[in-house]
């Protein structure tokens, strides 16, 4: 049976991003959805991966608000202002390293970690946006180390935390979440707006997903066309 009531509440973290933003416009405007939040890096409750405390605070200013039957967590980056992803050995720097890692891995577990205490045990969803490119099995072309290796790391930790909370929320499923190419700030430097399918179609396809997931499902990982993809 699928997890997600109608009507349900959701949270929307990352939604100043393509994807962010258009998953708030899409559950704005859905009828079971009663209401939606969204917080980013400067909303008024914000959330920043680079100071790590700002994401329990962030949890905590929002308690009154929940229960959550729905969070989605769209935060990621694969450039930042000084480094583009990595073509070859030699192009590994730490700092850049670093920052993917507290972006990709670091903040979205930490955001597991304090906002599952937001979600509602009777059921409840927590999606957060990985990419294919983290998949160890699918790595065919190589490259893009930092990004590829966050996403596997956070591949890791969600299944590790569906795997505790189906003992202590048995009615909670954790999802990791692969949109395909988008068209967005992360993808513009890698013809996304050519290759890419706009935000608002890519939500619809994922809404798709969510709509359908049953707890039986935690501790996957899926496409926007609900098809289990390799770890
Ligand atoms: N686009 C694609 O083709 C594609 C493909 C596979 C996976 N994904 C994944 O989908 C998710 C959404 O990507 P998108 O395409 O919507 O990219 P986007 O438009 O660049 O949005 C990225 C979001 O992450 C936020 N963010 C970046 N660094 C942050 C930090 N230090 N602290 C807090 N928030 C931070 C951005 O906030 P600001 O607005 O403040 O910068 C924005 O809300 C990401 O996890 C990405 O890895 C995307």
């Amino acid at each position: 049976m699928p997890l997600l009531p109608n009507p349900f509440k959701a949270l929307v973290i990352g939604s100043s991003g393509a994807i962010g933003h258009s998953f708030l416009e899409l559950l704005s405007n859905h009828a079971s959805c009663q209401e939606v939040i969204g917080i980013h890096r400067h909303s008024t409750i914000a959330i920043n991966y680079l100071e790590p405390s700002s994401i329990e605070l962030a949890a905590k200013a929002l308690i009154s608000e929940g229960p959550f039957q729905l969070i989605i967590n769209t935060i990621g980056a694969l450039h930042t202002n000084q480094f583009m992803p990595e073509k070859k050995l030699d192009d590994l720097d730490p700092i850049y390293m670093m920052e993917l890692m507290n972006i990709n891995s670091i903040g979205p577990a930490l955001t597991i970690r304090h906002f599952s205490k937001l979600l509602d045990p009777k059921n409840s969803l927590m999606i957060t946006l990985s990419a294919k490119v983290g998949s160890i099995e699918d790595n065919r072309l190589g490259g893009w180390y930092s990004y590829r290796a966050s996403k596997a790391a956070l591949n890791m930790l969600i299944k590790t935390a569906a795997i505790e909370l189906a003992r202590t929320q048995p009615n909670t499923a954790l999802i990791a979440l692969h949109p395909g190419t988008v068209n967005s700030k992360l993808s513009k430097p890698f013809r996304g707006e050519q290759i890419g399918r706009t935000p608002d179609a890519a939500v619809k396809d994922m809404f798709q997903v969510i709509k359908n997931i049953e707890k039986e499902d935690t501790g996957t990982f899926l496409s926007y066309q609900g098809e289990k993809l390799p770890w």
